[in-house]
């Protein structure tokens, strides 16, 4: 048989500092060079060799389980419709909160534990007369289940609209290595994400929703020094959203890399680290692209 390509990649080396940077070209010139290639292959003459391998086989083999269903980018939020977007007044979710408003939903309410200050008010008031959506923040702990489910009761009763989406952007970073967490720097990152989502996801039973979308990291894919804790967080949000479609509900995690925004903007050492891996950092007009596109395909059973 000619024309066998083996490429061999070693996850010790990818997670090595400064790797991704080195390789970066050469991966620039392998995929310019296949993507030309690509275009010529018959389907009789090329054959894909499946390796066996534990992650692959949740991530791609489940997929011919699920139908896409693609949405017109104009319709993606609607005007009769309220849309919840958890920590909406800070970094990431303060972008999804402009994004939705922007594309046509009827209102957004945030949900997050600190109050709205005067400054914050001052720019919802802003976006909210920009877009015509109303825009309003609520006060509560996505940690503890009453405290939620009271909160859901607050906006079913002063809304005239449908809640059709929930938005889970809480999470934090206490980063260090495993050998030297101890519980709370385990549980403060676990929490928000574990038991904040699980409660969402339990809460969410009651609306029959359109999108039900986590932010999760790359950290719970490729691994990160000193962040274990974070990994796994996400990593239950990458597992929940394929339980809800399995399970014939939306579901949605974004494995995010660096953002220009929120956890990492301020955070010049971990931002650092991260670029020294050849990880550089979505600007807020990269993100929206992001959205849009994920947005766009949204699947259920
Ligand atoms: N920025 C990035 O580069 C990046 C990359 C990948 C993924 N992400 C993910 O994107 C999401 C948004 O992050 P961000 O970058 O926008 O950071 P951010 O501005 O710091 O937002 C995180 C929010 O999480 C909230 N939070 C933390 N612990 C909580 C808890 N126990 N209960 C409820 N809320 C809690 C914080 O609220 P308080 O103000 O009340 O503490 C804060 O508003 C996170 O899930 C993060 O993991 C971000």
């Amino acid at each position: 048989m000619n024309n066998i390509r083996v490429k061999l990649v070693l996850i010790d080396d990818i997670l090595s500092a400064g790797y991704i940077t080195r390789i970066s070209p050469y991966i620039y010139k392998f995929v310019n060079r296949y993507l030309k290639h690509i275009s010529n292959i018959s389907a009789e003459t090329t054959y894909v060799l499946h390796i066996p391998c534990q992650t692959f086989s949740m991530a791609f083999e489940n997929l011919s389980r699920y139908n896409f269903v693609k949405t017109p980018p104009d319709v993606l939020f609607r005007k009769d419709c309220c849309y919840v977007v958890v920590c909406g007044l800070t970094g990431l979710s303060w972008e999804k909160v402009n994004f939705i408003a922007s594309s046509g939903a009827g209102e957004v309410v945030s949900l997050s534990r600190r109050s709205i200050d005067v400054n914050l008010q001052n720019e919802v008031d802003k976006v909210s007369k920009r877009t015509q959506c109303r825009i309003r923040a609520l006060s509560t702990d996505i940690t503890m289940l009453d405290d939620l489910r009271r909160v859901f009761q607050e906006i079913s009763e002063t809304t005239n609209f449908k809640i059709k989406g929930i938005f889970q952007g809480a999470g934090i970073l206490r980063d260090t290595l495993s050998s030297r967490m101890n519980e709370r720097q385990l549980h403060n990152v676990l929490k928000p994400k574990i038991l904040g989502t699980w409660n969402l996801h339990l809460v969410s039973r009651e609306y029959p929703l359109d999108y039900f979308v986590m932010h999760s990291s790359m950290t719970s894919v490729m691994g990160n020094i000193g962040q274990s804790n974070y990994g796994a967080a996400n990593a239950f949000m990458d597992c929940l959203s394929h339980f809800r479609q399995l399970n014939g509900l939306c579901g949605q995690s974004i494995n995010w890399g660096p953002l220009e925004v929120g956890m990492l903007k301020n955070n010049t050492s971990t931002e650092q680290i991260l670029k020294d891996q050849g990880y550089f950092p979505l600007s807020v007009s990269d993100i929206f692209t992001c959205l849009r596109k994920i947005f766009i395909v949204t699947q259920f059973k």
